[in-house]
């Protein structure tokens, strides 16, 4: 019988553990959690979203106090055009986050930025290429272009000196998503160097409909194999979403992928960045409590608990400190959801807000449980206490379970 060791995932000559750990954003995936997954040899994300926060955090820089007072006038406009990002500070953002957890890699593993194209700040372009020149410069090893198509993307940082060496990667949930990167994509003479094929059971964002579930991802990845040998392509797949138990890995590197990206087990680590009463609820989650909704502003369903303080929550847009998911046009669906809400109910003090989320504050107070299908099976993975709380893994445990189970088993922790 096989396990996730007997595989190994080929970056030219370079040999790795074949587990990738998903970017998590808003750091839920921290340095910490990424720098365990490349001490152990397979790969870790940080996630570039939301960066000027999760540096003030991080290093006690004051980047959102700074854009915050500079903006301060604006707050009570429902006009949020004038809120731009400072390029200069986001490149600097970027450079702390990343450089500094690079600088801080340990072991013959790698760690990858998560860049999503949803982020599009108020001038999608601009602050794109900034994010992934910034990330290439501060010594990446690779970046995951995620959440949106990436037609541009490889575009923007052709002519950065690490184009060609760093390692570039995309996450797509269909053949034709693919199809219409590599296209778009011809033009700057570079192939990905993997490509995340991103299922139904993910969490966070989603790249289906409201019919998810009548997708499947052996499905998916099985015929994007057959076109990529068909076309002669030699580009590693990465199976994501629903991959809980080390047999569930074996099962797609058996059929040929190169590695699995997984996500969901370690949110109950401790060096994921959810506080640990999050990790509680999820822990105890049920089933039923698994809902995929459309609050998103994104636009894309998005995987969650029901129990999330987010949901109806309806707060005042904060885009002036933040910002992350406003349009080219200043625009957010949060808040024409938001405006409509204090229309219909005029002199309500705190109105509720269902359509959508104010997804920057919610993210970042950790107050968006974002997980994935398989959640309600994390209480197998651990043990009960007396207390009704269950006990906190460590990332280094999880990895290796994936890496050495075999018979669909779970270890639990010692
Ligand atoms: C809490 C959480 C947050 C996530 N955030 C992101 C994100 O910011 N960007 C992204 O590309 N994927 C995100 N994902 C998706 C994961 O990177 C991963 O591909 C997927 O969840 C793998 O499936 P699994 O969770 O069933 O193992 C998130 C997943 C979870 C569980």
């Amino acid at each position: 019988m096989k396990r996730v060791d007997d595989f190994r995932l080929h970056f030219g000559k370079q040999e790795l553990v074949p587990i990738v750990i998903g970017g998590m954003g808003v750091d839920i995936s921290t340095a910490d959690l990424a720098l365990e997954a490349a001490r152990l040899g397979g790969i870790g994300h940080i996630s570039d979203a939301m960066v000027k926060t999760v540096a003030d955090r991080r290093f006690n820089t004051k980047f959102v106090k700074d854009k915050l007072k500079q903006y301060k006038y604006n707050v009570a406009n429902s006009d949020k055009s004038v809120v731009q990002f400072d390029l200069g500070q986001l490149a600097e953002a970027t450079s702390l986050h990343v450089g500094r957890t690079m600088e801080a890699k340990r072991g013959p593993g790698m760690v990858f930025v998560n860049c999503m194209e949803k982020l599009t700040m108020n001038a999608p372009k601009e602050t794109l290429r900034v994010r992934l020149a910034s990330a290439l410069d501060a010594g990446a090893d690779g970046i995951t272009l995620a959440a949106g198509l990436h037609l541009g993307s490889f575009a923007l940082i052709e002519d950065h000196p690490r184009f060609r060496d760093a390692k570039l990667g995309i996450i797509v949930s269909s053949l034709r998503a693919l199809q219409l990167f590599l296209r778009k994509s011809a033009r700057t003479n570079r192939m990905p160097d993997y490509v995340v094929v991103e299922g139904p059971l993910a969490g966070g964002h989603l790249g289906f409909g409201m019919d998810w579930a009548k997708y499947d991802l052996a499905t998916i990845v099985a015929e994007i194999h057959a076109w990529l040998l068909a076309e002669k392509l030699d580009i590693p797949l990465i199976p994501a979403g629903g991959i809980f138990t080390g047999s569930d890995a074996v099962s797609f590197l058996e059929k040929g992928a190169g590695a699995v990206q997984v996500a969901t087990r370690f949110t109950v680590t401790r060096e994921c960045g959810l506080p640990e009463d999050v990790q509680q609820h999820y822990f105890k989650a049920s089933e039923e409590e698994i809902v995929v909704n459309q609050i998103s502003p994104t636009g894309y369903p998005m995987r969650m608990l029901s129990s999330s303080p987010a949901i109806g929550s309806g707060i005042r847009p904060n885009c002036e400190a933040y910002g992350y998911l406003l349009d080219s046009n200043g625009n957010c669906s949060y808040i024409d959801a938001y405006n409509r809400q204090l229309e219909l109910h005029p002199g309500v003090k705190k109105v509720s807000v269902m359509e959508k989320t104010c997804m920057c504050t919610h993210m970042r107070n950790f107050d968006l449980w974002t997980c994935g299908h398989y959640t309600y099976r994390l209480k197998d993975t651990s043990r009960k206490g007396a207390d009704g709380n269950y006990e906190i893994l460590s990332a280094e445990h999880v990895f290796r379970d994936y890496q050495f189970s075999t018979d669909n088993k779970l270890a639990l922790p010692d």
